[in-house]
């Protein structure tokens, strides 16, 4: 039976926009244009209707958009990713689950993001950057995000899962190929995008189901993810499966490092481009006097730096919206939100809305000082981590891993950006520039 409020709901008109060709919709410039969501803002507004990867999808962008959306998950909507990301991740990933079995695995895997988690991280990630560092000084020239890639990976793998992923390359090759069939369409045939990250999903999960039984060899320690899902119990108090285990090892170590790849490639290209920020941000840590290893004490120092984090990642989020499914017709803004269709709330359109952000383009960390702190005009109008109920588990984690690696390039080393490279951003899966960030790379003498 349909309710009252469904019914006049229903009568509501659908949010303006098109549709597209029969099945594939506008999937294909939604994957190929940068400007997609632009150019239909600047024609319909902040909300407006597509369809892509195979589903009538509504736009929405702006903070009051985001707020709906976080607060009426389980009601209105819930998680549904493109069939190519649900797949790939798994039915027993944190990031598919749903309802109370979502619940309670979140609440057991944030115990790894705890504050006391963190401090225990701290020693290890400084550890792996200052070699990374090292190693990038004696190269002189390098790609850098190809490196950037694999210095996160082996920080995901060491605190995730407690295992050195510097000897087994083929680990994180498997990984860019399994990334490249995420947001495509779910064609399986070898010789396809997703065909090929299908193969590499099932040789990932032969990687991790080992590093699993390894680990249930040793003493039980509780000190990394892996260490907390082995213990875990469930209501009726048995242990997670093997076949759960893997599908959320992979969502972590996947999550771990792939939005932190493009994050600090992101902050070395902005403060290549932006040497004043880049004094500024220099100056700070000249201030901060840190004789022997960084501690969290000195990392809470640094405010300036904090800004400049914040900044990066409103210019450029790593992940630009989420997918929900509308699982009960509801009305927002006076449009109709179907139950069936898909809804994209949008991150990096949210951050160039100019009543929000003065000067939106312009990369400009003072913005979130304490006098002017735009973001808190309005709440959910900075939303890099999502919000509600599916808000980042990892966010604490990511941004102590940039903080660190932006703390000890600045206070030992320059960069220069390579002239003649191609610097727009690849937007798929996460921001990357195109010819993968070349630079010059030396110590301070
Ligand atoms: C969810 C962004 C780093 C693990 C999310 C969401 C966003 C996000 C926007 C919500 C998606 C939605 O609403 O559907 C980021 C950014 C990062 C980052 C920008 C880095 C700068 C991490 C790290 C980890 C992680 C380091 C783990 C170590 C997860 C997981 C979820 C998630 C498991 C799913 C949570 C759930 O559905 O309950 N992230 N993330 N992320 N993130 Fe992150």
């Amino acid at each position: 039976m349909i309710n009252q409020a469904t019914k006049s709901q229903n009568q509501l008109p659908l949010p303006p926009g098109n549709l597209g060709l029969p099945v594939i919709g506008e999937t294909i410039s939604f994957l190929s244009d940068p400007d997609f969501a632009t150019k239909r803002q600047n024609k319909f507004g902040n909300i407006f209707k597509t369809n892509i990867f195979g589903s009538p999808t509504i736009m929405m962008i702006g903070a009051e958009a985001n707020r709906f959306v976080f607060s009426s998950e389980n009601q209105n909507f819930t998680i549904k990713w493109p069939e190519s990301v649900s797949v790939l991740l798994g039915t027993a990933s944190l990031a598919t689950q749903i309802g109370s079995i979502h619940q309670k695995r979140r609440k057991l895997l944030s115990q790894a993001f705890q504050p006391r988690a963190l401090a225990n991280y701290l020693p290890s990630m400084v550890e792996i950057t200052n070699s990374y560092l090292h190693k990038w000084t004696n190269l002189g020239q390098l790609t850098w995000y190809p490196e950037l890639r694999k210095y996160t990976f082996d920080v995901a793998c060491k605190l995730l899962v407690g295992t050195d992923a510097t000897n087994d390359h083929h680990f994180a090759e498997l990984f860019e190929e399994w990334c490249l069939g995420l947001f495509t369409l779910p064609i399986r045939l070898p010789w396809t995008k997703f065909g090929k990250a299908l193969k590499c999903r099932d040789q990932l999960l032969a990687k991790i189901e080992k590093i699993i039984l390894q680990r249930q060899q040793q003493p039980i320690s509780e000190q990394d993810a892996l260490g907390l899902l082995l213990n875990a119990k469930d209501e009726d108090g048995n242990s997670l499966s093997i076949e759960e285990l893997k599908d959320q090892i992979l969502t972590l170590l996947f999550a771990g490092h792939e939005t932190l790849t493009s994050a600090l490639s992101s902050f070395c290209l902005l403060l290549a481009q932006n040497p004043e920020i880049l004094a500024a941000a220099r100056k700070e840590q000249q201030q901060i006097s840190c004789t022997g290893a960084l501690t969290s004490e000195h990392l809470q120092q640094m405010t300036y730096l904090d800004q400049i984090l914040k900044e990066v990642l409103r210019v450029i989020p790593p992940v630009g919206g989420g997918f929900r499914s509308v699982i009960q017709t509801c009305e927002f803004n006076g449009y109709c939100i179907p139950e069936g269709w898909s809804v994209l709330y949008q991150i990096g359109k949210t951050h160039q809305d100019e009543t929000i952000y003065k000067d939106a383009k312009s990369f400009d960390p003072q913005r979130f000082g304490i006098d002017r702190a735009e973001d808190k005009s309005k709440p959910f109008s900075y939303a890099t981590f999502g919000g509600g109920m599916r808000e980042c588990i990892g966010k604490e984690f990511a941004k102590l891993e940039m903080k660190i690696f932006a703390a000890l390039l600045l206070r030992g080393y320059e960069w220069e950006l390579v002239a003649g490279q191609n610097l727009d951003l690849a937007m798929i899966p996460t921001p990357q520039p195109r010819d993968g960030l070349k630079v010059i790379f030396h110590s301070i003498d």
